[in-house]
């Protein structure tokens, strides 16, 4: 891995997401020793005026949020926030980022023991509303010096515009400064480690390798679901729903983890290129295949509109126009304000044919009804797992049959082991240059050219979200969908 000076600049320091997720990321890749403090400094970048102190207390506050924290501890958090310091300025001033340079510039020229690097990277905590000017002014002002070799790269988070045409825009703005091998769109469901390990998973093991494509698998759901509203931030969410807030990155992401061939290698480029093609598969969305919903009360916080036709709940079935999954639904569900917090793969596997073992399920008997189908689960959160329904005789003297689980269950088969949080990978490897892990601008295009058109009928109110109550499953119609689809609710689940 390269080494020498590196310089890390949170823009918008002061900001929901540096403090809820940037900061507490840093602090624990400095903890782990990929931050050491002879190369690495930090700068926090934001319009107030504040001292290097403030910003310190203030990010010492989101790092010991427990007032029995341990000596330990509270000196991991002065080291690491002696690395940090602020620079003021606003997003589309030259003088800002000047001044944001020359202390880059000094930071590099102390670090004589590592003499000769310019690494930079630049991480917009920012709403994409700044995203161009903010770009240009890096460009202008703060890359990395040649002459000393390294980088700049910069990273950005969704929502990367609203639709195919803004997300473009945005795209093409953003490209006539940076190359795409500089520019990291952030996926935070790509950290996570149960979607990391879809990869290892299916092409990994011959277990999965024949059963996974249409001929096996009745249907595929993924499935995130929150049980909360959306607790102040209503304003930013009002303008985007759930369909783009979740469902057209995070949940589109992990269908082609699941959907895609094999990739030539794992460079990220054939990884990559594969995700495309599976977008580029998609057919275009029926309206009979999509549900929405949006919880009582949601309008009842304040920065939400009254008349809000914004959806907190959508399932909507995918269908991939390809060999190995013609006739396979893929359901993506989301939902705020629901009766649990979860997010999940099922894959559903069809009904064995001719099947003997008809009606002799211990508690089925005579009820007519079918065996339960097998079903393979991975929980991506909470309590990492996956687990296999089958069926199997029942322990004892009669020959019943069961449900049971192959069970790997994450807390338990790795104790003691503790999973990284998606932001401290994704970051790390920004550092690294690797790229696996993030939307590429042609990714992006896809995904957006799926969503678009029932976006611009959600938003032309031609597509109206149906009620549901605070804690509930959502609305009924998404279960009805849900089976007609195909998916059949397996007994004792
Ligand atoms: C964010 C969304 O991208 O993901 C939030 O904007 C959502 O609305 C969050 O709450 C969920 O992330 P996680 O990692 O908690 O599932």
């Amino acid at each position: 891995p390269e080494t020498g000076c590196l310089s890390i600049v949170v823009l918008g320091a002061s900001g929901d997401l540096a403090k809820k997720k940037t900061f507490p990321a840093l602090y624990h890749l400095f903890l782990q020793g990929f931050l050491p403090s002879e190369e690495v400094h930090i700068f926090g970048y934001a319009r107030t005026k504040i001292s290097d102190d403030e910003l310190r207390n203030r990010i010492r506050g989101y790092l010991i949020t427990d007032k029995s924290a341990s000596t330990e501890h509270l000196d991991n958090v002065t080291k690491f926030l002696e690395l940090v310091k602020y620079v003021s300025g606003s997003y589309d001033s030259e003088e800002g980022f000047q001044l944001l340079d020359k202390e880059i510039a000094k930071h590099e020229l102390s670090k004589n023991s590592v003499e000769g690097s310019s690494r930079r990277l630049f991480y917009l905590a920012l709403p994409p509303s700044v995203y161009p000017s903010v770009c240009k002014m890096i460009r202008h002002n703060c890359m990395n010096k040649s002459d000393l070799g390294g980088w700049t790269r910069i990273v950005v988070e969704k929502p990367f515009g609203k639709d195919l045409e803004s997300a473009e825009q945005l795209s093409s703005q953003i490209g006539q400064l940076f190359d795409e091998p500089q520019i990291y769109r952030i996926d935070h469901y790509l950290g996570k480690e149960l979607v990391q390990n879809l990869l290892v998973l299916r092409f990994a093991n011959r277990f999965f390798l024949p059963l996974w494509n249409r001929d096996n698998i009745d249907n595929v759901q993924i499935v995130f679901r929150e049980d909360f509203g959306t607790e102040g931030r209503g304003g930013y969410f009002d303008e985007y729903g759930i369909i783009r807030d979740i469902i057209q990155n995070h949940l589109l992401q992990v269908l082609c983890l699941v959907a895609m061939e094999k990739p030539v290698s794992l460079k990220p480029e054939h990884i990559r290129d594969e995700k495309v093609k599976v977008l580029q598969s998609v057919l275009p969305i029926k309206d009979e295949e999509v549900v929405l919903g949006q919880y009582e009360a949601y309008r009842d916080d304040p920065t939400v509109p009254d008349h809000s036709n914004t959806p907190t709940f959508a399932t909507v079935v995918l269908r991939i126009h390809n060999e190995r999954w013609e006739g396979v639904p893929f359901i993506l569900k989301a939902g705020k304000a629901l009766n649990s917090r979860k997010a999940e793969i099922r894959v559903q596997f069809k009904d064995v044919p001719g099947d003997i073992f008809k009606c002799m399920a211990s508690d089925l008997q005579n009820s007519g009804k079918k065996q339960g189908r097998n079903e393979f689960v991975i929980r991506l959160q909470p309590s990492e797992a996956m687990y296999m329904k089958l069926t199997v005789k029942q322990p004892g003297l009669e020959m019943l049959t069961v449900q049971s689980e192959l069970d790997l269950s994450y807390r338990q088969r790795y104790q003691g082991v503790t999973i990284p949080e998606a932001y401290e990978r994704l970051i790390l490897d920004t550092i690294r240059g690797d790229q696996q892990h993030f939307v590429r601008r042609d990714e992006l295009k896809a995904a957006w050219e799926i969503f678009t058109p029932l976006l611009h009928r959600i938003d032309d109110g031609e597509k109206k979200p149906l009620p549901y109550k605070p804690g509930s499953r959502g609305p009924e119609a998404a279960d009805e969908l849900l089976a007609k689809a195909g998916y059949v609710q397996t007994h004792g689940y």
